[in-house]
């Protein structure tokens, strides 16, 4: 064999093994909008030593990365290897955080032909009018979540005749929703099986199908909706959503004649495009039930504020208090911060319950600790208020601090043995039972109420209800009680079925 022909020969081959191990093909494209046009059109095929698919994704503004301003998508697509693809992964890893209201950027590789097409698909970006609405599961739900401003979720189940009546028209009101171009990262639809994702709709307390919650900067709202099942009904639901909720003042006067029994949250700023004015625009969406919130621009606001140096105050309701404004001191452009310091003003520590808040208060699921008082006497509210202000604070992640009015919620009162004559008096509703604060004035007790309430998380209240605070001298001796059950919970929604009061069906 002549040294000629064996080089021949072993270059076809050589070619052939180049051909088959590297001949991948990558879309390629840079600092695109959206997963459209060149990102799935413009192809490459890698180099030899090139063997996987390269994709970033950044979501910020431009042309400076700032918060508050708007954002947008920013896709880029290459070849890449192994090597190199992972450590940009890993560069990545703590910027890929998915938050809407940050900037971030996430950087994934993929095997295969044109695979930097899908991998973006399930990452973020899938087509609204695909599909109707985008299936949520476990793997995805975290991240819809964080990265859009309002979720839309149905709750469904396949066998439920309702659920599947349902479905078609949730899928259109999603079509309609997308038609109406609302920027990305501002709205999506989504669905979630929960015979599937059991543990998603265990998260959610989702007892009956559908359940249609919303979902608003990551959290859900308090309430579920109860709206019509109409097309048209939930996508001016959505468009409701997105309306901006705070008021425009056009000179300081106004601010004079605001409501004397709410709360009011003022910005004193320079232009409405600020971002700032982003920030707390998406605040007081998640609040504007707690708070009315305002803002003033330009000349409205000059007097109010250094030029460039926004201003945001909190306004207690004058009626019950000579509080002066208070301004707060956090960063403006940090949505968390704004958001807790807005929370803590606008939901006041103790609030009162009454027939028509008491659904919406159950459905925040945390028991209750209820100051019933005859409607006359306010000095026990105010007595109440002060000590849960002073030593209970800490306690509200755990626990609702309500009043009552005793006259008006006489019913549970005789469930706990007790009538108007007996009032004030201090229970809790575990939404199981109902336990009686044994003694009204021991509340000014330092350390009584709390350990009232430590009772209640150690189980102790029950056991002592059922077997007495004695231990038992004899097995025979135990005497069984049961404490009242709970009066609450049937305020709460319905498990089995709809409330007919609203015009759900
Ligand atoms: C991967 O790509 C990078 C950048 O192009 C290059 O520097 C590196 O040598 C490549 N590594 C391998 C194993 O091919």
């Amino acid at each position: 064999m002549s040294r000629v022909r064996m080089l021949g020969i072993l270059t076809i081959f050589l070619c052939a093994l180049v051909l088959q191990v590297s001949c991948l093909e990558c879309y390629v494209c840079e600092n695109q909008e959206d997963n459209s046009e060149k990102c799935v059109k413009s192809i490459k095929t890698c180099d030899f030593n090139q063997d996987v698919c390269l994709t970033e994704i950044k979501w910020g503004s431009t042309p400076y990365w700032s918060q508050g301003t708007k954002k947008q998508y920013y896709i880029s697509k290459r070849c890449s290897n192994k090597t190199e693809c992972a450590t940009n992964r890993q560069r990545y890893m703590p910027l890929c955080t998915y938050i809407w209201y940050q900037d971030w950027v996430c950087g994934d590789c993929c095997q295969g032909d044109r695979c930097n097409y899908y991998i973006i698909i399930c990452h973020s970006f899938y087509n609204p009018i695909d599909s109707g609405a985008v299936q949520i599961t476990q793997s995805n739900l975290d991240m819809v979540l964080a990265s859009n401003e309002i979720v839309f979720i149905n709750f469904y189940a396949e066998w439920c005749k309702f659920s599947n009546i349902l479905m078609p028209i949730f899928d259109d009101a999603a079509v309609e929703v997308a038609k109406a171009g609302y920027d990305p990262g501002k709205v999506v639809m989504g669905k979630v099986d929960c015979d599937q994702e059991g543990a998603i709709a265990t998260r959610f307390h989702i007892t009956k199908y559908p359940t249609l919650k919303l979902f608003r900067n990551g959290f859900p709202a308090k309430k579920e909706y109860r709206g019509q099942r109409s097309v048209e009904a939930f996508a001016e639901f959505i468009k409701k959503q997105l309306t901006d909720p705070i008021v425009q003042f056009g000179s300081l006067k106004e601010l004079h004649d605001l409501s004397e029994d709410k709360r009011h949250i003022i910005g004193y700023m320079d232009r409405r495009d600020q971002p700032e004015y982003e920030v707390l625009r998406k605040v007081a969406a998640s609040l504007k039930d707690e708070c009315l919130f305002h803002a003033g621009f330009g000349d409205a606001s000059q007097q109010m504020h250094p030029p460039g140096q926004p201003i945001i105050v909190f306004r207690t309701d004058k009626r019950t208090s000579i509080e002066p404004d208070e301004t707060y001191h956090g960063s403006m452009l940090n949505f968390d911060e704004l958001y807790t310091w807005v929370q803590q003003k606008c939901i006041p520590i103790v609030r009162e319950i009454t027939f028509e808040n008491a659904e919406e208060l159950t459905e925040e699921g945390l028991p209750f600790l209820i100051l019933f008082h005859h409607p006359s006497d306010t000095e026990s509210v105010k007595k109440y208020k002060e000590i849960i202000m002073n030593e209970l604070e800490s306690e509200k992640q755990n626990i609702n601090f309500l009043t009552a009015d005793g006259v008006r919620f006489e019913h549970p009162l005789h469930h706990l043995g007790k009538s108007v004559s007996d009032l004030p008096l201090i229970a809790i509703d575990s939404f199981r039972h109902m336990y009686l604060f044994p003694k009204y004035s021991d509340m000014e007790k330092p350390g009584k109420l709390k350990q009232f309430l430590q009772d209640l998380y150690s189980g102790k209240l029950h056991r002592e209800f059922h077997y007495g605070t004695e231990a038992p001298a004899s097995d025979n001796d135990i005497k069984v009680t049961t404490p009242p059950e709970s009066t609450f919970k049937k305020l709460a929604p319905s498990k089995n079925r709809y409330t007919l009061l609203r015009d759900e069906l």
